[in-house]
């Protein structure tokens, strides 16, 4: 079948490879009708994510029709339309069992470089490297998808093949940050960054009851269009200085609730980039964290923040003295959508959260490569690239 394929560092090729089987009883194969970039394909299509080899398939978000079940599948059927978390769970570890399936113990059949890395390995996820199980990607015809009865769920008749895509992870993503960064109702919540993943936060805060939320970026037709579709009050960084407007926007206290959905890649102005951008190509730092470390700064005092952005080592200048004396409460995570799908498909259904809009720009997978230069570059107005195989 044909793929897109990591070629080297901020290289991709359409390559053909063998087609996927089913290898163990709870496998299905999956033919993709959709498969959408996301930013952290950027991070490792920049080499910031150890372990990848040239031929690996990349994607891991995606939705499409079950074509053949293994005999331990039990909630799909072939011709089923199912949308897949990117994230594989078992079902059945203590990880899983606990809603935190993106931690699950069993699927990442690598885990030595993530356990000398953190301590502990997370789980498998489709096309995200060796450190991470390895898995072929879904930016290709046909997708093996393990533990298939936990992975994929049905798409409701009333949400659309292109929206569909995005509960792969954009939306159970966003509503994972605002969920376990705590959200309450009359919160004000700032969300760094106004790409898919920034949105569907701001999106979940809404619906969680936040009286207010502001989205950060400084890319025009992002901020329009997070104001446009979702609804959110906007701040533009290359204007303005964020903690002093978020400061002056709350009434002098600061946001509740702060989600950085930026991560290792962050842009920012001045001393600050320069000095970790040279920190990162000399490989002292690994991420680049200045909306992690505005985000921590602006919280209000008690408040939390939550790193929904990818980060994959360690960082520099973190402000420690300000989380620790102002009682900051900080998380982050890959996302659990097993927890979360059958509540936010259902939401979608009801037209609560929409996402097609995201898909600004959809192509063959033959234009792949073309995709993701637009995607990267943010080239004309470009949030998404998704790709029909
Ligand atoms: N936790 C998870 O499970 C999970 C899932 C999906 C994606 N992610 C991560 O979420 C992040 C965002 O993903 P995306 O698809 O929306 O990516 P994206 O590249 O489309 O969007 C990132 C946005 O951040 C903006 N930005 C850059 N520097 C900024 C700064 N200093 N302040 C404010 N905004 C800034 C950019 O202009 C861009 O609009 C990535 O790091 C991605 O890896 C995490
Ligand atoms: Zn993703
Ligand atoms: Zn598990």
């Amino acid at each position: 079948m044909k793929a897109l394929c990591w070629q080297g560092v901020n290289k991709l090729g359409v390559e053909r490879v063998p087609d996927p089987r089913i290898q163990n009883a709870h496998d299905m194969i999956v033919k993709v009708r959709y498969t959408t970039s996301c930013g952290s394909d950027l991070h490792l299509l920049g080499g910031y994510i150890p372990a990848m080899e040239a031929g690996d398939v990349i994607g891991h978000e995606f939705m499409g029709e079950v074509v053949e079940i293994g005999p331990q599948v039990t909630r799909h059927q072939v011709g089923d339309r199912v949308v897949v978390v990117s994230f594989i769970g078992c079902g059945t570890c203590w990880y899983c069992d606990n809603d935190l399936w993106s931690l699950c113990d069993n699927t990442n059949t690598n885990p030595g470089i993530t356990q000398a890395l953190w301590g502990y390995e997370p789980g498998g996820i489709f096309g995200y490297s060796h450190a991470m199980g390895g898995f072929m990607g879904s930016h290709a015809e046909y997708v093996r998808v393990p533990f298939a009865d936990h992975g994929a769920f049905t798409v409701p008749e009333q949400v659309d093949d292109l929206s569909a895509v995005f509960a792969s992870d954009g939306v159970p993503t966003g509503w994972m940050g605002a969920h376990l960064g705590g959200v309450e109702p009359g919160d004000t919540v700032a969300v760094w960054g106004a790409g898919g993943v920034g949105q569907m936060a701001a999106r979940a805060a809404t619906l969680l009851g936040a009286e207010q939320v502001i989205v950060i970026d400084r890319l025009p037709e992002r901020l329009a269009m997070t104001a446009t579709h979702i609804g959110a009050e906007t701040l533009d960084y290359s204007r303005t200085d964020v903690g002093a407007e978020l400061r002056e926007r709350t009434g002098g206290r600061g946001p509740d609730v702060c989600i950085e959905a930026v991560g290792q890649e962050a842009h920012t102005y001045g001393p600050e980039y320069l000095y970790d951008k040279v920190k990162q190509q000399l490989r002292l730092e690994n991420d680049r964290p200045p909306a992690i470390r505005e985000a921590i700064m602006a919280c209000r005092k008690g408040g939390s923040v939550f790193s929904l952005g990818v980060f994959a080592g360690l960082v520099d200048k973190f402000p420690l003295g300000a989380l620790m004396n102002k009682g900051l409460t900080l998380r982050g995570a890959q996302q659990h959508g097993q927890r979360y799908l059958p509540m936010l498909l259902d939401r979608m259904a009801r037209g609560e959260i929409t996402t097609s809009h995201l898909a600004t720009h959809i192509m063959s997978l033959d234009e792949g490569p073309r995709g993701y230069d637009i995607f990267k570059n943010k080239q004309d107005g470009c949030v998404r690239s998704v790709f029909q195989p």
